[in-house]
């Protein structure tokens, strides 16, 4: 079954961790896709990858937090597949573990500048397609701290809030349009963002806990990306406003059990791989 044939999906992030597995699970669904990310020879591997194995795929490099740039990425999909569907709004960056004052602005600007412009911009380009075919679904990827404040990871966290409620803000302004407006907090995965982790210097064994949490309630980067194939889909349909967190009470009592069990008959935990790098307090 191909649920989403005939569709053109772009993906910002695309060439690796969530992005990646989302552009393969469009493919085997039937879609062709664009993907897109800061790196022109990341892009042109994950493009290459796919292309070997059959798939539709063009990329191109692009930064986010640039609007130039989004609205190349537009015009590159229209250009390369005569128009485009589905866009996603994946890439994202974190900041150092640390305390607010203590980090460097330039890497909180850089955080802004991806995870709340890189959206706006992605989200108007893809909408400006979208509303005279009255047709169109823009999925927004969430992370931690969509719906909570964060401490200690505030640049990242807060920037989700503001994701959330710009989403669900441009869902209702455009509640008759045809359009879907979807955001989606795809939980834990394993991907380079949570195994290569920065703390603040003295913030290091705040980090340390990460390694349970994620034995726990961690999925594979393909399990959110079938959920995301999925709101893409004609499921959808007729629907905007959705928001969808992955990590419910449901899978979170399971973690919780799983690890409790593996304590209990003292088997020894699976590695897993967590570098965690010091990044000097910012001193003006
Ligand atoms: N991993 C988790 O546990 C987790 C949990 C909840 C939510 N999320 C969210 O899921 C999304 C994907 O995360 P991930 O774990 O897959 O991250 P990742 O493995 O670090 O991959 C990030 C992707 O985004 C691209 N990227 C970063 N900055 C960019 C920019 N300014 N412009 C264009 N592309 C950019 C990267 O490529 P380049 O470096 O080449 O630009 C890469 O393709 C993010 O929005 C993240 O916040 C992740």
């Amino acid at each position: 079954m191909e649920p989403l044939k005939g569709k053109v999906a772009v993906i910002t992030g695309g060439s690796r961790g969530l992005g990646l597995a989302i552009a393969e699970a469009f493919v085997q669904q039937g879609a062709c896709v664009v993907i897109a990310s800061r790196s022109q020879a990341s892009v042109q591997q994950a493009v290459a990858a796919l292309q070997a194995r059959g798939a539709r795929v063009q990329g191109t490099s692009c930064d986010v937090g640039e609007r130039e740039q989004v609205e190349h990425l537009a015009q590159f999909a229209i250009d390369q597949f005569g128009g485009f569907d589905v866009w996603i709004n994946n890439a994202g960056v974190s900041a150092p573990y640390g305390p607010t004052v203590a980090q460097d602005p330039e890497v909180f600007v850089r955080t802004v500048k991806t995870n709340i412009l890189g959206v706006y911009y992605g989200s108007v380009a893809a909408m400006r397609h979208f509303l005279p075919r009255r047709q169109g679904k823009l999925i927004n990827i969430l992370g931690r701290g969509d719906r909570e404040p964060v401490p200690l990871q505030n640049a990242y966290a807060s920037s989700k809030a503001w994701m959330r409620s710009f989403t669900l803000a441009l869902a209702k302004e455009y509640e008759q349009s045809g359009v879907g407006v979807f955001c989606y907090n795809p939980g834990l995965m394993d991907t380079d963002m949570m195994q290569e982790v920065e703390a603040v210097a003295g913030y290091e064994a705040r980090v340390a806990p990460l390694q349970t949490v994620m034995r726990m309630w961690a999925n594979p980067p393909e399990v959110p990306a079938r959920r995301v194939a999925w709101l893409a889909s004609a499921a959808t349909d007729g629907r905007t406003g959705l928001y969808v967190r992955e990590l419910g009470p449901l899978q979170i009592l399971r973690g919780v059990v799983r690890e409790g069990l593996r304590v209990l008959a003292r088997r020894p935990a699976p590695a897993r791989e967590l570098h965690v790098s010091s990044v000097p307090p910012y001193d003006p």
